[in-house]
């Protein structure tokens, strides 16, 4: 027969995972991207955080890591295990709870401290085989952790997702509110719709005196948001509780502990995201 070109196998095969990619979508709710100019800022433990509390608001949650380069949730969640396997043929999230499941490259890789150099089209075809070939059912939220900046991961996801929102964090100083414009017009670019800015690292609370004292100054992200036209979801303050739970993994430990300032914070960024 003729090969007309229209029909490599490449573009049929992408045409099959584009159907999978928007049935598995059609049982999502909400999908939120938590992304941010600049490294460091927060952004794994605030997707973490949501996913949890979330989850524990009786939402069912997927939490996905697209940070391809340096898989964290893994390790803040101290994910023990693979992928959910039990049905011959269907791949499921790990079962981090009855309602929340956690996919990361990281449970794939085995080996915590491995490399991982990929191209970018390496990078486009591994996000969207999490969401084409996973079993995430049916979720109310599914939350995804990106890398900082606007490169593949943060496109891909846009472009697979089509009504992804983005949540940009950052923390207050201007070298990272620089970077956080950046996001912004990325967002604006390619039509993904801003669901919010949160600032991380608002000031910490004097373990000595109890006053508030602003490190990296406090604010930043408020104003930012104004002056760019985005709504600020609100301001979690640095908690070096929320660290240590970080470090061993049992961010859910936090949780437990209501009079902390960050919880209440997150309580008010859950009310603004809901
Ligand atoms: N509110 C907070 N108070 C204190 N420490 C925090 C707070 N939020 C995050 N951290 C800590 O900051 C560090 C970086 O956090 P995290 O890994 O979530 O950032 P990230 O933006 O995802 O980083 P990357 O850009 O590398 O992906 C971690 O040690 C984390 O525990
Ligand atoms: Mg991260
Ligand atoms: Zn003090």
């Amino acid at each position: 027969m003729e090969n007309t070109g229209c029909h490599t196998p490449g573009d049929f095969e992408r045409g099959q995972q584009d159907k999978m990619i928007e049935a598995n979508l059609a049982r999502v709710g909400r999908k939120i991207l938590v992304m941010s100019g600049k490294g460091g800022v927060g952004k794994s433990t605030v997707a973490s955080y949501l996913a949890l509390l979330l989850s524990m608001n009786g939402k069912k949650v997927g939490l996905l890591d697209v940070d391809l380069h340096g898989p964290t949730i893994a390790r803040l969640m101290n994910v023990q295990g693979g992928f959910d396997t039990a049905e011959a043929g269907v791949v499921r999230p790990y079962r981090f709870s009855d309602n929340l499941g956690i996919v990361s490259l990281e449970m794939i890789l085995g080996d915590r401290d491995t490399a991982v150099i990929w191209r970018g089209p390496m990078k486009i075809s591994a996000i969207r085989q999490f969401i084409s070939d996973i079993e995430w059912g049916d979720l109310d939220y599914l939350i995804v952790d990106a890398p900082p900046g606007t490169g593949d991961e943060p496109l891909t996801v846009a472009q697979t997702i089509p009504d992804a929102e983005a949540l940009i964090v950052t923390t207050p100083q201007e070298i990272s509110l620089a970077d956080v414009r950046k996001s912004i017009n990325f967002c604006r670019q390619v039509n993904l719709k801003i669901l919010g800015v949160v600032e991380n690292m608002s000031g910490l609370l004097c373990p000595h005196c109890g006053k508030d004292v602003p490190i990296f100054g406090s604010g930043g992200g408020v104003k930012m948001a104004a002056d760019m036209n985005v709504p600020i979801l609100g301001q979690i303050p640095i908690d070096p509780e929320m660290v240590d739970s970080g470090d061993r993994g049992d961010l859910k430990g936090l949780m437990e502990k209501p009079d902390l300032k960050v919880n209440a914070a997150y309580k008010r960024i859950l009310e603004g995201i809901i």
